[in-house]
């Protein structure tokens, strides 16, 4: 049994996040893409899921988020709701579900919500898609900002460099958080940013701020459950923390297992009927 098993195992909510961040707790966000990985995350007391569009890169191998699909994110998100009983679970709308227009955009939400039942979904951008966050929430449906380093435009930024680092892009993002804030969302992703600037935004804004190399003073931290747990050595970004080497004990076991297959030592007498 785990020693980090969690004894509170109430279901995380909007309302849960909000007390957190009031009363200074912070909040552990990771991503998973399936029932098994869901349900250890679960269980090892990570307080929100997220179903990220990052199942691009670490799922298909794609080098970008953009070619996600609705039926694909549902599909993995579908899978770790079921995996799921604490923790509150954000799916990612993919590239092109919502920045064409407002009713697509809540065409596509509603969608997402019913066929996955999932507890949140989060869009990336500020202004630009405050109509569509409106209406989303109107219909009911919580959502989750995304600022700074927005993957699904990486090909407007042409780089995957820190954020914000000039004034008038910092500001842009302050003025972004606010108004995302007002709208209502019950939290915000600041991907790559300075963490000054992460510090000022998580002072002005209600809804809790999640961290992705945005120093530590976010209400929360996120990342990206491959990257964590060391599946790709050669992905090696500053703001991540390996805590596991699993691409090294994976190969070990899968090579330990040809071995005994081609020795014959497997099954033994034992593992046979
Ligand atoms: O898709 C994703 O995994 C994300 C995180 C990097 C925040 O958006």
């Amino acid at each position: 049994m785990s020693k980090y098993i969690v004894e509170d195992t109430r279901k995380v909510t909007t309302h849960r996040l909000l007390e957190m961040k009031k009363c200074g707790k912070k909040i552990a966000m990771l991503t998973s893409y399936d029932y098994t990985m869901a349900k250890l995350v679960d269980n090892a007391g990570v307080d929100c899921i997220l179903v990220g569009d990052s199942a691009s890169n670490v799922m298909a191998g794609n080098l970008t988020t953009l070619p996600m699909t609705m039926d694909q994110m549902i599909y993995h998100a579908r899978s770790v709701v079921r995996g799921v009983n604490r923790a509150f679970v954000v799916c990612d709308m993919p590239f092109g579900s919502y920045q064409v227009n407002a009713t697509e955009g809540v065409k596509n939400a509603i969608r997402i919500m019913k066929e996955t039942g999932c507890d949140c979904l989060k869009l990336e951008g500020g202004v630009e898609i405050a109509d569509t966050v409106k209406r989303i929430l109107d219909s009911g449906i919580p959502v989750m900002g995304h600022l700074g380093l927005t993957p699904q435009s990486i090909n407007k930024f042409g780089t995957y460099t820190v954020r914000a680092r000039e004034k008038a892009e910092a500001e842009k993002l302050i003025n972004d958080a606010r108004l995302l804030d007002e709208l209502g969302c019950c939290g915000v992703v600041l991907e790559k940013i300075p963490a000054s600037l992460a510090t000022q935004v998580s002072k002005i804004v209600n809804m809790p701020t999640i961290g992705i190399g945005a120093g530590h003073e976010t209400d929360g931290q996120v990342l990206v459950i491959d990257d964590m747990l060391g599946m790709d050595q050669a992905f090696a970004p500053k703001f991540l923390r390996r805590y596991a080497n699993l691409a090294e004990i994976i190969t070990d076991a899968i090579g330990q297992y040809v071995q005994d297959v081609k020795d014959v030592t497997f099954p033994n007498s034992e593992e046979e009927y």
